[in-house]
């Protein structure tokens, strides 16, 4: 039997697609940041960045919530879809170009931030992670959070391993399926593969595919990480059901993990960190 076309895409460049896809869950994730930020938070103000924010799904939840709203994403398509989406809803915040592992911006301090489906580990390197979590810091008040959701990498029980869904919205019905391959211990990288069947109004499909590659951790490589920027304290973990009466140890028993780090009154020294 012939194997469908995809058509090579990036999905970050269709930020409808992205958010159709992903958008399903949102509101939760939503109410488990304001759950953190009354668990754990230590600053008093409402003020959240989000970076690496894609299509802006989490900035309109925060912001119809009431909270003062900045995001900022690699990609162009990103931004200018989050910015209408939000401007579409009467609502607005500081949105802009700028990158994870090189953001400044300038004055402005925020309560909490937070970089949920694995964003971070887009970073390809042990310095940009790094630098990512210096900016962090810099960006947040005292006693400001920042909360982050990413995979642990599992290097023994390796497999490939997939993810299947299908949303649908104004009668455009995406169906996602998520590829990973293994992660390699020596490269530090796991490739992943979004499939995207794309239909609209019930006419034939449109196969898409992007591939990318992650940064991956283990829970020894997580804490070296941790360790070079002693600005930003661990205080609390959960996982990607974001309950915030059920906290985790962080164990590599288990790989899905949500991370309260809390900004320390002093900032973080030069410390070089090994690997
Ligand atoms: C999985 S999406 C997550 C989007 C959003 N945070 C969410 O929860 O839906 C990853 C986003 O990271 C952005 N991105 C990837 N590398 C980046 C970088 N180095 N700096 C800024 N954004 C980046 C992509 O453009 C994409 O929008």
């Amino acid at each position: 039997m012939p194997q469908p076309r995809y058509r090579q895409l990036d999905w970050y460049e269709h930020p409808l697609y992205y958010d159709i896809g992903i958008a399903p869950g949102s509101e939760d994730e939503a109410v488990f940041l304001e759950e953190v930020l009354s668990a754990h938070g230590r600053s008093e103000g409402f003020r959240v960045l989000e970076p690496a924010c894609g299509s802006g799904r989490l900035l309109l939840e925060m912001a119809k919530r009431g909270y003062e709203v900045a995001g900022f994403d690699a990609k162009e398509a990103m931004v200018d879809f989050a910015r209408r989406r939000l401007e579409a809803e009467g609502l607005s915040g500081d949105l802009r170009q700028a990158w994870m592992q090189d953001f400044d911006l300038g004055a402005e301090r925020f309560d909490l931030a937070f970089c949920l489906v694995c964003s971070f580990q887009h970073l390809l390197s042990e310095e940009e992670a790094v630098a990512h979590l210096r900016c962090v810091e810099r960006s947040l008040k005292p006693g400001g959070l920042y909360v982050l959701g990413f995979h642990l990498a599992d290097y023994v029980h390796q497999g490939l391993s997939r993810e299947r869904w299908v949303a649908e919205r104004d009668g455009v019905e995406v169906t996602c399926n998520l590829s990973f391959w293994p992660p390699d211990p020596c490269t530090r990288r796991e490739k992943a593969r979004a499939r995207l069947k794309v239909r609209h109004h019930g006419a034939a499909p449109e196969l898409y595919e992007t591939t990318w590659e992650f940064r991956t951790y283990d829970l020894e490589e997580l804490q070296r990480l941790l360790d070079a920027v002693p600005g930003l304290r661990h205080v609390a973990t959960y996982d990607f059901r974001y309950e915030i009466e059920s906290p985790r140890e962080l164990e590599d028993d288990h790989l899905d993990v949500v991370l309260v780090l809390r900004r320390e009154p002093f900032p973080s020294g030069a410390g070089a960190i090994a690997g």
